[in-house]
């Protein structure tokens, strides 16, 4: 059994209004325990109205969203069960940030979990020492912070409820090279200590490359499912729904282009560096 199974999935804002508008029509989609998932797509392709469903923020307007083959809103108990399994950080963790003080607001997921204390206390502390948030900031209140560490704040109170699937949009946006890279880093290595379930939203070809799935949306549909080489070997189809290859991927498409034996399999910078390296000690025979 998946651990999350989609059927049929439709979701129509502002229904029976002149503003109606549907994000997503008929969508099907499994995410098996363990996966870490890239979502990508153009701008209101509908990828953060599809994660709003995952916890139950939203609820379909027609077809089911099942976590362990239990419908999500089977019930007020069911409901429950998926905001304590499904943690979801909104692609504006400011918004997510309501209590008086950023202890309280990272402590907010797992008090929710009926946990005692101390263990509250120890998620908070690990989960804030995770994302790299200084305890000096636990008093102040969390609109004192600065747009990096919001971030890292609102982060910070989903990674404390241990959720089994972690759901990130845009974790990284607005955050400078390096912060971006380390959070990145960090968020990997809590995947691979949990073995934990992960969907990333992003607009950055080059953090959906890091993942070992790619789902693609367009016009609230799945455009392309699949591993990172075989989607990204679809370069023309991607640019035709308004996205882009990873600049690894454009570079060996060039350098193919001129000559170059680069594999087409070849799309994060490591693969190719790889590959420049092996044709260069070949004495570029193949060039
Ligand atoms: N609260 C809302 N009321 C009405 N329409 C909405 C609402 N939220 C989103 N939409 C519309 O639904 C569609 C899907 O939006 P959604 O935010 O899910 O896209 P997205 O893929 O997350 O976009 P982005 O990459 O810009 O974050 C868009 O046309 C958007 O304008
Ligand atoms: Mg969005």
């Amino acid at each position: 059994m998946s651990l999350i199974e989609i059927r049929g999935l439709t979701h129509v804002y502002s229904q029976g209004t002149p503003f109606e508008k549907t994000a997503i029509e008929g969508l099907e989609l499994a995410i098996e325990a363990g996966q870490t998932v890239g979502l990508i797509g153009h701008t209101g392709s509908g990828k953060s109205t599809l994660i709003s469903h995952l916890n139950a923020l939203l609820k379909p307007t027609a077809g089911t969203v099942l976590l362990d083959g239990e419908d999500i809103f089977a019930s007020k108990a069911a409901i429950r069960r998926a905001r304590s399994r499904v943690g979801v950080v909104f692609q504006y963790p400011e918004h997510q940030l309501f209590e008086e003080t950023v202890y309280k607001d990272i402590a907010y997921g797992p008090k929710n979990q009926k946990l005692d204390e101390a263990e509250i206390d120890r998620r908070v502390r690990q989960a804030a020492a995770f994302v790299g948030l200084d305890e000096a900031v636990f008093d102040q209140s969390p609109l004192e912070l600065s747009g990096g560490q919001k971030r890292r704040a609102a982060i910070a109170g989903v990674l404390a409820m241990e959720p089994e699937l972690l759901v990130l949009d845009e974790p990284a946006a607005g955050l400078d090279p390096a912060g971006r890279e380390d959070l990145l880093e960090k968020l990997f290595a809590w995947r691979q200590a949990r073995a934990a379930t992960v969907l990333l939203v992003t607009h950055d070809m080059s953090v959906a490359a890091r993942c070992e799935r790619i789902i693609v949306m367009s016009d609230g549909r799945i455009a392309m499912d699949g591993a990172p080489q075989d989607v990204f070997a679809r370069g023309d189809q991607l640019q035709a729904i308004g996205l882009e290859l990873p600049s690894a991927a454009r570079i060996a498409a060039l350098l193919r282009d001129r000559g170059a034996a680069i594999p087409p399999s070849v799309y994060t910078t490591e693969q190719l560096a790889d590959a420049i390296l092996a044709l260069w000690r070949k004495g570029g025979a193949a060039c």
